[in-house]
């Protein structure tokens, strides 16, 4: 098994519970406050690591204390942060977070130093990109440096999976390079220019393969994932659990994945592992404080089996 390489951002969570998301103009009492690192890269790139992949990731942060924090925390976790960007002046990336009731999530980002993880920089690490078998992307960094990691993977044989997460539109080209592609129904699309109410998810996860995608897996929340290829499709249902926050379910998803795939497993073995990791973390709230470990899904996974062995 090779390493996996995630290129992406890293923010500071602010996260709040309330009952109810506030109108505009409104003030709302918040319930519980929690502050917790977070950015999809890191999210992503944390949770590969707790679930058993050899991870480096590639981050920008400011020199100031969030950015600090964070450094220490991927430290003290052992996730490899060394040839990370620091950005003298520049704040560090923050994500305001609002959490209801049901479990639902409003964010509001502010990039900061993730803004300057420029497609210079991703190339500065081309050697790094290219010795990895895996490349995780993606969106909160800017689009021009999505495009030089994934073109130095391509060229190197590197598998690249990109989560088009937050959604946006991508140029047929960059489509090609896409090994992966992960993606919930309102990215898919954007990036289709095709409606699932209409025309359905199947059709428009056939249209993203038309793009030049190798495979695409669509997320559908509770309802669970769709994965096709040239060769195979897969409906994986959710596993059944009591939400309690969902922010980082989908990035848990997606590191959950890549280190299965990266392990050589089918895809089926591989998206339930990744259902059931993500599956913990909406019983727990915050993104990265809820990534369970490769034992805990293992556990979770047996006990799922257990009782429904013995409901049959
Ligand atoms: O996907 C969840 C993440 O989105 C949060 O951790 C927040 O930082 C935003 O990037």
């Amino acid at each position: 098994m090779g390493k996996i390489i995630v290129v992406g951002s890293s923010n500071t969570d602010l996260i709040t519970r309330v009952e109810r998301f506030p109108k505009a103009g409104e003030t709302v009492e918040g319930k519980h406050f929690m502050l917790a690192m977070g950015g999809k890269g890191a999210n992503q790139a944390l949770a590969a690591h707790k679930l058993g992949g050899e991870v480096k990731f590639i981050t920008s942060m400011g020199d100031d204390i969030n950015g600090e924090n964070a450094l220490k925390y991927y430290q003290k976790e052992g996730l490899d942060v060394k040839s990370s960007l620091i950005i003298k002046g520049t704040p560090s990336g923050t994500a305001t977070i609002l959490v209801d009731e049901n479990g639902e999530n409003c964010i509001v980002i502010t990039p900061g130093a993730n803004n300057g993880l420029s497609p210079e920089y991703v190339f500065e690490r081309k050697e790094e990109i290219r010795s990895a078998s895996l490349l995780l992307l993606q969106m909160e960094i800017p689009y021009e440096s999505v495009i030089e990691s994934c073109r130095i993977a391509s060229e190197a044989n590197t598998n690249i999976m990109l989560n088009v997460a937050p959604a946006r539109s991508l140029a047929r080209e960059v489509i090609r390079l896409v090994d992966i592609l992960v993606v919930n129904e309102t990215e898919a699309e954007i990036i289709s220019g095709e409606k699932v109410i209409e025309v359905g998810e199947q059709a428009v996860v056939d249209k993203l393969l038309a793009l030049g995608a190798r495979s695409v897996v669509l997320t559908l929340g509770s309802r669970g994932c769709f994965m096709k290829s040239e060769s195979e499709h897969y409906t994986i249902p959710a596993f059944k659990v009591k939400p309690v926050d969902s922010t980082g379910a989908g990035d848990t998803f997606c590191g959950a994945l890549a280190v299965g795939l990266n392990k050589g497993w089918g895809w089926k073995d591989a998206l339930i592992f990744a259902s059931a990791a993500s599956a913990i973390c909406v019983t727990r709230m915050g993104a990265q404080p809820s990534i369970p470990t490769e034992k805990e899904v293992q556990f979770f996974l047996n006990k799922y089996q257990s009782t429904s062995n013995n409901t049959h």
